[in-house]
């Protein structure tokens, strides 16, 4: 896989004293990184988008966890599994509608009780143990963004333009991401394809880091407001949409940043594909139907005060804020992850 970007959003010190990650909420303006080694930054971070996407919450997770616990004066196995358990349960309520961060930190705690014996009093081995089980979560991350990238590009044609919405690329997995995956791709081919990115409302993560990565690796990008998606699709500008992922149900049902079902009803409108990008492990086999998934809800700010110079919003306005919302498998065309590119009715087995 070529190296597009010098850093990843989330990068893992081997020896497990600190993660680094880019702070996306300084982006585009500043490409600034943060050391979290401590648990109110790993809380910080996360809650404050910091750190974002899926995949990559589900990374700083995972490691943050190992970092956090390594740096505190923990002289048992015992204290240490203690020390886990205690975080797990903080950490998993942050951001509760990214499947990736519930299944990276239950990988973790089963192989933190599935070393616990054999590890005896070890704690440098249960430690390194643990922690490379964190980085085995992002190579593995890293590997299915290749096979996305490659199921993905076979969907489209050459010269095709890709309508994509929130960011589901390099800053919210590694390397390729999902959504934009085929996009990396096809550049490193020579194919030309374009990308229509959507601002994002409210806190403008197409704006803000899905222009500035494909910027940054020379993808032709334009921007709109969302509000302009109807107006695009109806002029025949689009000729796929792709979205990433924060939660995939058994029958196909997709969580994914709030608005991306209105993309799928216009899509359906004018007949343009709409493909749902995500690695499997996005794929949440407690949820039967999108009506299972936990939406995550948000600052009131983020709409009434956030990024304007003044208030744009009355004080005291009633504020709804979900952060994502549920696409309907009737809506979607297919959905591809790293093991194949699937169709209802969804047998993710197979
Ligand atoms: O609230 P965010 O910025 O974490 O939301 C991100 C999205 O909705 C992404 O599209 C999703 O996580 C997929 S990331 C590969």
């Amino acid at each position: 896989m070529k190296q597009i970007f010098e850093f990843d959003a989330v990068e893992i010190d081997n020896e497990g004293n600190f993660i680094k990650i880019v702070d996306q909420t300084k982006l585009p303006n500043q490409l600034s990184f943060l050391n979290i080694t401590k648990e109110e930054e790993l809380v910080d971070a996360i809650l404050h988008l910091k750190v974002r996407g899926a995949p990559a919450l589900g990374i700083a997770a995972a490691a943050g966890i190992c970092v956090v616990l390594n740096n505190l004066n923990i002289s048992t196995v015992e204290g240490y599994i203690a020390g886990f358990m205690r975080l797990f349960d903080i950490i998993i309520s942050v951001r509760p509608t990214a499947v990736n961060v519930r299944n990276g930190l239950e990988r973790m705690k089963r192989k933190a009780l599935e070393i616990r014996e054999s590890c005896g009093n070890n704690l440098t081995l249960f430690k390194e143990t643990l922690l490379a089980e964190a980085i085995a979560i992002k190579d593995e991350d890293i590997k299915a963004n290749l096979r996305i990238a490659q199921f993905g590009l076979s969907l489209l044609k050459p010269k095709s333009t890709v309508l994509t919405y929130c960011n589901a690329g390099h800053l919210a997995v590694s390397k390729y991401g999902t959504a934009l995956a085929p996009i990396y791709l096809a550049k490193e081919r020579g194919m030309e394809i374009k990308v229509i990115a959507c601002e994002t409302r409210p806190l403008l993560q197409g704006a803000r880091l899905t222009t500035y990565e494909l910027q940054y690796a020379g993808v032709d990008v334009t921007l709109i407001c969302d509000n302009m998606v109807a107006d695009v699709m109806s002029r025949g500008e689009v000729d796929a949409i792709i979205t990433g992922a924060d939660r995939i149900a058994v029958n196909g049902d997709t969580a994914n940043k709030i608005g991306t079902q209105t993309l799928a009803v216009v899509a359906k409108h004018f007949g343009i594909p709409h493909y749902i990008a995500a690695p499997s492990s996005t794929i949440d086999i407690r949820c039967k139907t999108g009506k299972d998934i936990v939406i995550e809800e948000r600052a009131a700010k983020e709409i009434t005060e956030l990024h304007f110079k003044s208030r744009m919003a009355p004080k005291g306005i009633k504020p709804y804020n979900p952060a994502f919302d549920i696409t309907p498998s009737s809506l979607i065309t297919s959905i591809i992850t790293e093991n194949g590119i699937y169709s209802a009715p969804y047998d993710f087995k197979n």
